[in-house]
């Protein structure tokens, strides 16, 4: 892409990434970007790079507007590789020592991924750099998302470069928010339930704190997807409201099936649910990704799993998921499991634990049903919808 000046000397000279349809797991049907930025001032900035696959058309967007060699210091307010891999190309272009300015987590880390000497300077929080007309002030966002994150904002700009925070994975022809509108907060929110849903807590603080000293923001560029400059706020708010991680009348019903029983229940119980005047929806883990159903997980009051049991354990698709979601942390939920079997049903005992482990709300031990569900078994699964629509209108 072509370099985008954000305001006068600030661009954004980042790559978009087409094709990715898999981020470590997470699915991005529509790319991402990876964003970096060029401040030309007396000093001359680059504030994160990209991938490493990317980093030649880094420096092609670079050399647009400036020789490189010229680029007198470096920041890395990350260092996932999405936005350090680029490093070593960069520094080797613009020379081995140029200063290269980061957290001191951000120090260790790079020497970790890279194992080059380079000409570190860790800067504490609230440490600024005077550029010649612009000052950037660096803010440590520890462990938002990893030790190493940072923020640095320009004062006279009201501009935060906010690292991963607030980003999107979005590759579009768009740059800004009022480029695309509303369009973009279903990609933010989906960033957000995958990313940073665990760091909920962390998001509060780091919003008291930025009120307390007053920043104020006219423009925010994160290091994926769109710029916002049109309405700043809207994404912080909307970042307050996700972390407080409260819910609408809704629950999904997540599954996996081998010969449609626990799918048959998984049916029966959404419509149980729905019967209460509760949203639900039966949801087949094969046919919806992982990342797409933590984004709905988000606002759902109850999180209701299903799985055949096979070999004495879970299907294996359900392990995934659960895997997943624990570690994303979702507090607040009602947990309720059902399952098929064959003999032994060792299935809902197994997401009992797992609910157990993410201190979900159980208000019954789940429901087992053996082979295939007739008219009886699925009159008590609708019964069992009901319970749990009843728990979530209560
Ligand atoms: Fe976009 Fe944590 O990297």
């Amino acid at each position: 892409m072509n370099p985008v000046e954000i305001t006068q000397g600030i661009y954004n000279v980042g790559v978009r990434d087409w094709n990715i349809r898999d981020f470590h797991g997470y699915s991005v049907y529509q790319g991402t970007t990876y964003n970096a930025y060029l401040i030309v001032d007396e000093k001359i900035v680059l504030i994160d790079t990209v991938k490493k696959d990317f980093a030649d058309q880094l420096i092609d967007n670079i050399t647009t507007i400036i020789d490189p060699q010229k680029i007198d210091l470096v920041i890395s307010n990350h260092t996932e590789m999405d936005h350090s891999g680029g490093l070593p190309r960069v520094m080797h272009k613009i020379g081995e020592d140029k200063p290269l300015y980061c957290s001191k987590m951000g120090h260790k880390n790079l020497s970790l991924h890279f194992r080059q000497r380079w000409n570190y300077h860790a800067v504490a929080n609230g440490e600024e750099l005077s550029l010649g007309k612009r000052t950037l002030t660096f803010l440590e966002t520890r462990m938002l998302h990893w030790p190493d994150s940072m923020f640095s904002y320009v004062k006279e700009d009201r501009l935060l470069f906010s690292s991963d925070a607030f980003g999107q994975h979005y590759a579009g022809p768009e740059n800004f928010d009022d480029e695309i509108g509303e369009a973009i907060m279903p990609h933010a929110r989906k960033y957000f339930a995958n990313i940073l849903l665990p760091l909920s807590p962390l998001i509060q603080k780091l919003v008291d704190q930025v009120s307390q000293l007053g920043l104020k923001f006219d423009i925010i560029c994160p290091d994926h997807g769109i710029i916002w400059r049109k309405d700043p706020a809207k994404i912080i708010n909307a970042y307050v409201s996700w972390s407080e991680q409260t819910s609408a009348k809704k629950a999904i019903v997540v599954y996996d099936t081998m010969w449609q029983s626990a799918q048959a229940m998984a049916e029966a119980i959404a419509s149980g649910i729905r019967e209460q005047g509760v949203t639900a929806k039966p949801i087949h883990l094969r046919s919806s990704h992982r990342s797409d159903i933590m984004t709905e997980v988000m606002d759902a009051k109850a999180i209701v799993v299903g799985s055949p049991t096979i070999n004495n354990g879970l299907f294996p698709t359900v392990s995934d998921f659960l895997t997943y979601m624990k570690g994303l942390k979702p507090k607040n939920k009602i947990g309720a499991a059902f399952g098929s079997y064959g003999w032994s049903g060792e299935a809902v005992k197994l997401i009992n634990q797992e609910f157990e482990a993410m201190k979900f709300d159980m208000r019954d031990p789940g429901l087992k049903i053996q082979f295939v569900p007739g008219q009886e078994d699925i009159e008590a699964c609708i019964e069992f919808g009901r319970k749990i629509g009843n728990a979530i209108i209560r």
